[in-house]
């Protein structure tokens, strides 16, 4: 079996996604796949169509990769991909899209709205403390939290995340993260920072002290429940393969706390300090068997 790596692009996520296409290409290989990699660029078509290859690995991120655009450009030239399809992956990459499908089946998840940014210069869209965040990026960028108290936006018209701002209520409590193979929920990891949130400092830096509990030590009724809202966020997008929903826990709420699905990714990460293929490592599958069961399961 041939396998394409796709990697790179030209999105904000660009560094993360050749971190984690390169990841693959190793543990590829050591799978006993022949491998080719490619940076994505416009004459992706073109290079597909040369290297015909019988699975694309996709080891993108964020806008293109991440949003249906590669996935569909795939459907036309019948190659089978990982990961989720158009529908669920362009659902899944615009945030306020994918909350009202969740609030449809009863997930709970941070009140929120949409704003357009010079709203945000002139006044609080909200009572502080809320977060402000890209409607489509991923790795946390451009996310911003206005701490209670604060007397201005953070927004002063550096905002290069489009017109549209997602204003969401702060969830006090805990951060967590639970990933989804082929429709069964892996594990709950919980994120301990230093410092402030798990954000792209935290999440990617070689000094960040971030540290991965998993299994996270929860009430075990909170810890099945965030594995079944994983695995409903997953289904009710249509997501195949491998996704990551990521979680708040606010556990000042009442004696058991209350959990908030903040989202679902797609393209979940698959860097070494990734938190899939360390769910994955914990149920005792490598990296090498992570990556040969998403190609088992590539569709089109
Ligand atoms: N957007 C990053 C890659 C993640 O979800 O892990
Ligand atoms: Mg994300």
């Amino acid at each position: 079996t041939h396998v394409v790596v796709l990697m790179g692009g030209w999105s904000a996520e660009r560094e993360v996604s050749l971190t984690s296409g390169k990841a693959c290409v190793t543990a590829l290989r050591e799978a006993g796949y022949r491998v080719s990699e490619l940076d994505m660029d416009r004459e992706l078509p073109a290079k597909l169509a040369k290297l015909k290859p019988d699975v694309v690995f996709n080891a993108l991120h964020g806008p293109i990769g991440e949003d249906g655009s590669v996935q569909g450009l795939l459907n036309i030239m019948g190659i089978p991909y990982t990961h989720s399809g158009v529908m669920a992956s362009s659902i899944a990459m615009n945030k306020p899209a994918a909350k009202q499908l969740f609030s449809g089946v009863g997930l709970r998840c941070p009140e929120g709205k949409i704003v357009g940014k010079k709203e945000v210069v002139l006044e609080h869209p909200m009572q502080p403390p809320y977060v402000l965040k890209p409607i489509d990026e991923g790795s946390s960028i451009g996310v911003r939290i206005v701490p209670k108290g604060s007397n201005a936006p953070l927004l002063n018209g550096d905002w290069p995340f489009g017109d549209e701002v997602l204003v969401e209520t702060y969830i006090p409590g805990r951060e967590l993260t639970v990933g989804v193979m082929s429709g069964k929920a892996m594990a709950v990891t919980e994120l301990v920072t230093d410092e402030g949130f798990y954000d792209y400092q935290n999440k990617y830096t070689a000094d960040s002290r971030t540290r991965h509990i998993v299994p996270a030590d929860l009430p075990k009724p909170v810890y099945e429940q965030a594995m079944r809202m994983a695995e409903t966020a997953h289904a009710v997008l249509g997501c195949r393969g491998v996704t990551r929903s990521d979680f708040r826990y606010d556990d000042t709420e009442n004696e058991i706390g209350a959990l908030y699905l903040l989202e679902i990714n797609t393209q979940p990460g698959m860097t070494p300090m990734s938190l899939v293929p360390e769910q994955a490592a914990h149920l005792g599958i490598s990296f090498a068997d992570l990556v040969a069961r998403m190609v088992e399961e590539a569709q089109c």
